[in-house]
């Protein structure tokens, strides 16, 4: 039996993990699930799957889950460090789904005990993405993308020469105010911004997917795990969402991967990698579709998309403050504290800062130094935000 743990899995995709785990009996053992306050749903899954041990991220909750896991045979812990021990347990596949930058060390902990990590947490890439993976290599483990993107570009490169890449495509649904006149996006509310139009995810990336962040996130991820030239790498607007992503070469093919809005497909697919095996996911009829569409994703509109030029400009721990910067920003939209058009602000003065003071160099990236740059980026954005609380 293949032993499993998932991170994150109260979240969109740990559930939809869970969904393809539960539905194969007798092919997993789960070791380890995590989450964070939801812990009522952490407990329901451990007993279910019979996990060895179930790991909350929040310390406060640590009793509650241990009474829910009462007589269960499922170990309860708490904290960060609880998790990043969960993810030092042997295991064959672990999936990394935290949201931000707090699934980078149990995703570290994992590849560093030679476990192949599905990878759906960006933001490991994004802060740490040379660090991460030269540890994989080292332990031999293997690193699969998970997110709907990467997954596309990785299965249009299979058995592909790299070199023989010209572009790579990335699709952006355009998140929900992608028909809005610009002029209105300053009064755009945290409710109307987390509700995505075609994919059904956890509140943070939703957002992140109205402001494009999500995809400049995606276009650094490309660019670290595949080694893409920035300037190879190009953003659409596709409103259907249904092409994930394609892959030119230097022929002129475009290999483009086709596939319903459900994340389950990307997942399962890292899941029996390198096998195909069948999953419960819709099956497209191309004549009811009748067509596809694509637009040019403006830099003017979703500025996070030239943010992510400039930070794959910098490299080093630019990445790394970009992140910090953008979780910084989009908690302080959630709290009404700026206006959505804001975030790009605080990420850009952040950045720009930062870069002023040459805290962004590095020549070989350590896991204290990310930890340090993600600490000063927050400190730097959160004056940032209170500028224009002040401003205002
Ligand atoms: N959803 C998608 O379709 C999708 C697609 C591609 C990539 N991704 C990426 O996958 C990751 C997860 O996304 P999601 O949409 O599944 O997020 P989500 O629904 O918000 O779930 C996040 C998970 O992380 C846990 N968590 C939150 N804060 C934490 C912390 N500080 N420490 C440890 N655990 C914490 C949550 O626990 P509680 O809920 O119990 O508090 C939950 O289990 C993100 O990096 C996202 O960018 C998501």
């Amino acid at each position: 039996m293949r032993r499993v743990s998932i991170f994150g899995s109260t979240g969109s995709i740990g559930e939809n993990t869970v969904d393809l785990i539960a539905r194969a009996p007798g092919e997993f053992r789960v070791v380890a699930l995590s989450g964070g306050h939801n812990v009522d749903r952490l407990a329901e899954q451990a007993i279910a799957l019979d996990a060895e041990i179930a790991v909350t991220a929040v310390p406060d909750l640590k009793q509650r889950l241990a009474d829910r896991l009462s007589g269960s045979g499922t170990e309860a812990a708490a904290g960060p460090e609880a998790l990043v021990e969960a993810a030092r347990r042997p295991a064959d596949w672990v999936m990394s789904a935290i949201v931000g930058a707090a699934g980078l060390r149990p995703g570290l902990a994992a590849v560093e005990q030679g476990a192949t990590l599905a990878l759906a947490n960006k933001e490991s890439l994004v802060c740490a993405g040379e660090l991460l993976l030269r540890i994989a290599r080292a332990h031999d483990a293997a690193v699969l993308p998970v997110d709907s993107e990467h997954s596309a570009v990785f299965q249009a490169l299979a058995g592909e020469d790299i070199a023989a890449v010209e572009r790579v495509i990335l699709t952006a649904s355009g998140g929900a105010f992608r028909d809005w006149p610009i002029e209105d996006l300053v009064r755009a509310t945290p409710e109307q911004a987390a509700t995505h139009p075609n994919w059904d995810m956890g509140r943070r990336i939703t957002v992140d997917s109205a402001s494009m962040f999500n995809k400049a996130l995606e276009l650094i991820e490309t660019n670290e795990y595949f080694g893409i030239k920035p300037k190879q790498i190009e953003v659409v607007v596709h409103p259907q969402s249904l092409v994930h992503a394609l892959v030119g070469f230097r022929d002129g093919a475009l290999m483009a991967h086709v596939g319903p809005p459900d994340m389950r497909h990307a997942i399962g697919y890292a899941l029996n990698h390198p096998q195909r095996r069948a999953l419960p996911v819709e099956r497209l009829d191309l004549v009811r579709i009748g067509r596809l569409d694509f637009r040019e994703a403006s830099e003017t509109r979703w500025p996070a998309l030239r943010l992510a030029r400039e930070v794959m400009r910098l490299r080093g721990l630019a990445g790394a403050a970009f992140n910090a910067a953008k979780e910084t920003a989009l908690d302080a939209f959630l709290a009404r504290e700026i206006r959505f058009t804001d975030m790009a602000a605080v990420v850009e003065e952040t950045l720009e800062a930062m870069h002023r003071e040459n805290a962004l160099k590095c020549d070989r990236m350590g896991l204290d130094q990310v930890m340090e740059t993600d600490h000063v980026a927050r400190e730097r954005a959160a004056q940032v935000v209170a500028q224009i609380r002040t401003d205002a």
